[in-house]
Parts: structure tokens; C-alpha cells; sequence
């Protein structure tokens, strides 16, 4: 891939390492695996924080880049790191058709994929922005999932998938008690902006200048 001459050698997808099971991180292809990330955002924002899925799952949906990690379809998962629950995927399935990406439309596959909706742990979502500016959000992993690093490798596949479609700033709302997990991918408190309330959480706004040395 090559942006003005120069070329971006990390791959837009790639593969994180823990003891225990081999995780991919990629942008989703299928009705399939939008179906699972919606089961995450389910699980972790509405479930897990209260939500409401009328404001978690929105428009912007569909004119969305969604990143997902996933777990191998060959590995088994070690017990009690069971990924989305039987029950959060039915409800997925039952939303997923609302809001399906544009860019999934005519994809091969439908939302009850029931592997590619199981093996899915963790999600991101990039929308566009006026004047060159990508932003980031419904960044998620799954509880039992968390500090492996998968949280950093969604937020860079997008950044990188950004960087590489031309915008040059990534903005994104930050609840407050994480604003330390984004910190470290070396975003700032955009100046000038104080935090404000969003679904009941409090959120930051965040910016970081896209660059090849990210
Ligand atoms: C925030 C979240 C996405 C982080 O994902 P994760 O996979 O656990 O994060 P990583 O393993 O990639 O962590 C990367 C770094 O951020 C830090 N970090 C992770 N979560 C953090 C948190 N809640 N607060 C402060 N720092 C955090 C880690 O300590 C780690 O730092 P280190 O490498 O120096 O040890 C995950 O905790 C989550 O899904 N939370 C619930 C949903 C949420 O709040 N999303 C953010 C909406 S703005």
C-alpha cells in the first residue's frame, strides 16, 4: 500500500499472541461478523454499562469501517473464556439486520453466521469526518478478553486504515475512567473541550495526528 510515495509496511490486519489462544484482528468482511460485533457492543455498552440499544447501535452503523477481533475457527477456546453468550447473539442477530453496514450489503454470508457471530470478542468502529478527520469509536472488548492488548490493535488497524485513506486527525469521545487506555496510543485532551455526558457516561474529547511513525 503506498500513500503519497511512501509505504505502509504494518499489514491492515494482524494477528495478537497471548498464552492461551491465537486472536485476529481485521476489518469485518461478513454480515456475519457484523452480527458479532454487534453481540459485543450488546454485551459490553448496553449489558455490561446500561446503554440503551436505541443509542448504541446507531445510523452511523452503516456508513461505517467496523474492525473486529476474532478467534481462530479452528482453536479451541480454553473454558471460561467463552466468547459472546448464546443468548446476547440472538438478540445481535435480531438487530443486526437494521444496521447493516453499506460496505457489507452485498457480502456473502447472513447475520447467523452462528460461527463467525460466536468467535467475534472485540470491536471498533471508524466514521468519516469533514476536513480529513477520522473518528473512532465503540471501542470494546469482552471481560474476560481485556489486557491482552486487543484494545490497542483495534485502535491501530483503524488508525491505520485512516491514515492510509488520506485523514490526517483522529478524534474520538473517551469515557473518562479509560481516558488513560487512549492516553497511551498517544491521544490528548483536545484543548479547550470539558468532559460532557453521553448515554449517562462521562466522556472527554480526544484528538492524535496521524502519522507514519504512529
Ligand atoms: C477500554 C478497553 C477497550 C481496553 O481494551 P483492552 O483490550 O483491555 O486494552 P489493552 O489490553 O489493549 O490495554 C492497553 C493499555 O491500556 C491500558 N488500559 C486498558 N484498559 C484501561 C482502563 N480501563 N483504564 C486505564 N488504562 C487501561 C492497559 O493497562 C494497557 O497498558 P500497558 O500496555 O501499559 O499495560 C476495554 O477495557 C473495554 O472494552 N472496556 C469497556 C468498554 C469501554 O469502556 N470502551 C471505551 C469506550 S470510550
Amino acid at each position: 500500500m503506498r500513500l503519497r510515495g511512501q509505504e505502509i509496511r504494518a499489514p491492515l490486519s494482524s494477528f495478537t499472541m497471548d498464552d492461551r489462544v491465537a486472536v485476529r484482528v481485521k476489518i469485518a468482511e461478513t454480515p456475519g461478523e457484523w452480527t458479532g460485533l454487534v453481540a459485543v457492543r450488546l454485551a459490553v455498552f448496553c449489558d455490561e454499562q446500561g446503554v440503551p440499544i436505541s443509542a448504541e447501535l446507531d445510523e452511523h452503523d452503516r456508513n461505517a469501517v467496523h474492525a473486529l477481533a476474532v478467534l481462530p475457527s479452528d482453536g479451541a477456546v480454553p473454558e471460561g473464556l467463552a466468547p459472546a453468550r448464546q443468548g446476547t447473539a440472538v438478540r445481535a442477530s435480531a438487530q443486526a439486520g437494521r444496521y447493516l453496514p453499506l460496505s457489507l450489503a452485498g457480502a456473502r454470508g447472513g447475520h447467523r453466521d452462528d460461527g463467525a457471530v460466536a468467535r467475534a470478542i472485540g470491536g471498533a468502529r471508524l466514521l468519516r469526518r469533514p476536513n480529513g478527520v477520522a473518528q473512532i469509536g465503540r471501542v470494546a472488548v469482552l471481560p474476560a478478553w481485556r489486557g491482552t492488548g486487543l484494545g490497542v490493535r483495534l485502535v491501530r488497524l483503524l488508525e491505520e486504515l485512516a491514515l492510509a485513506r488520506g485523514y490526517r486527525e483522529s478524534v474520538l469521545h473517551a469515557q473518562v475512567p479509560v481516558r488513560a487506555f487512549y492516553e497511551r496510543l498517544g491521544y490528548v485532551v483536545d484543548p479547550g473541550t470539558t468532559p460532557f455526558d453521553e448515554d449517562g457516561i462521562p466522556h472527554v474529547r480526544m484528538k492524535k495526528t496521524l502519522s507514519l511513525e504512529m
